[in-house]
């Protein structure tokens, strides 16, 4: 299409703003990007115990952020959920008719007290607290959420691992009628992923059993998931049915996909880019346009936290 460029001499001065116009509609932007923002910024953590909770006995949670946290809606339909299909829109799709009851874990390994349980005896030990974390994914995009769930170490301590014990390693159901995207090879299935047993016995690493107060949705892993905010989302793992303890590093599904890509440790590191995304920035899912993306933080903003966990180690080499 031909652009026409007007000399000033051809603009007629109809055509051009006066200055207290200009002025005016800069206000005018300025002010709607100020309500835009408000909003934006409104939108704080609701602790899980108000407005009709599923989990009317969780506590709010000591670790949280004060970031405007992300609508349901946007946690809820923008997901990655290849059990369910490889576009974020559908797992909040196919997953609709998924039962997430009745749903037994095993505890396995090198634990003393090993067994089979039904999801509610496995919960009923801990304390529910609602925890509001970053969540960063590897590609590029990032969310607040306000999840509910326990404290993983809580839940290490009470089946009293070994001494052999190093890591921790978790499964998603593997059932590829009930998780129709299993009948696809996009990945090894089941999934699984690992951490170190001093990483899952950090404070923050949480097993969340909801969100926004709710039962956990389908899309976001139900019953019971992972979260692990100082990491890449992909370490956070979905419908999970078994926990192993071992003494040697688990083997985990991106890593074992593509090892050049996804390593055991997935930190989230600005300054090792992933061959195919930057990591240097990320663009929180429903800021206004006009919001630029936001500098990635080392271990997402949770350094203080976690730092001290890989004291010594190369974070290039370890990623
Ligand atoms: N867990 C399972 N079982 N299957 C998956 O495909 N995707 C991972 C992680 N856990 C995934 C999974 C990835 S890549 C991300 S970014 C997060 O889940 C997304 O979590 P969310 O959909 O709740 O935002």
């Amino acid at each position: 299409m031909p652009i026409i460029i007007k000399s000033s001499s051809d603009i007629k001065p109809s055509e051009i703003t006066s200055e207290s116009d200009y002025h005016n509609r800069r206000q005018f932007i300025k002010k709607s990007a100020v309500l835009l923002g408000a909003a934006w910024a409104g939108r704080i953590a609701m602790p899980a115990n108000a407005k009709g909770s599923d989990f009317p006995d969780a506590i709010h949670g000591r670790h949280t952020t004060e970031e405007p946290i992300n609508s349901f809606e946007e946690i809820t339909t923008y997901n990655n959920f290849y059990e369910f299909g490889t576009s974020k829109s559908d797992p909040a799709n196919n997953a609709v008719d998924f039962n997430p009851h009745p749903w037994s874990i095993a505890v396995e390994g090198e634990v003393a007290k090993p067994g089979i349980f039904n999801l509610e005896d496995f919960i009923k030990p801990y304390q529910l607290e609602e925890r509001t974390y970053r969540f960063r994914c590897v590609e590029g995009w990032s969310m607040v959420i306000p999840w509910v769930g326990f404290s993983l170490a809580d839940m290490i301590k009470h089946f009293e691992p070994t001494s052999r014990a190093k890591y921790i390693e978790f499964t998603t159901l593997y059932d590829p009628e009930r998780m129709p995207g299993q009948k696809r090879r996009v990945l090894h299935w089941p999934y699984t992923e690992g951490l170190r047993i001093d990483e899952a016995m950090n404070p923050l690493s949480l097993m969340a059993v909801g969100l926004y107060g709710k039962t956990m949705p389908n899309q976001n892993g139900a019953p019971i998931r992972l979260v692990v905010p100082w990491k890449y989302g992909f370490k956070s793992i979905k419908s999970i049915v078994k926990i192993r303890f071992t003494e040697t590093e688990p083997v985990c599904t991106w890593n074992k996909t593509a090892p050049a890509e996804y390593g055991f440790y997935s930190n989230v590191n600005p300054n090792v880019d992933h061959p195919r995304w930057s990591q240097g920035t990320e663009r929180r899912i429903g800021a206004p346009f006009w919001q630029p993306k936001i500098k990635t933080r080392l271990f997402n903003g949770y350094a203080d936290q976690v730092a001290s966990l890989y004291t010594g180690m190369d974070l290039s080499k370890y990623f």
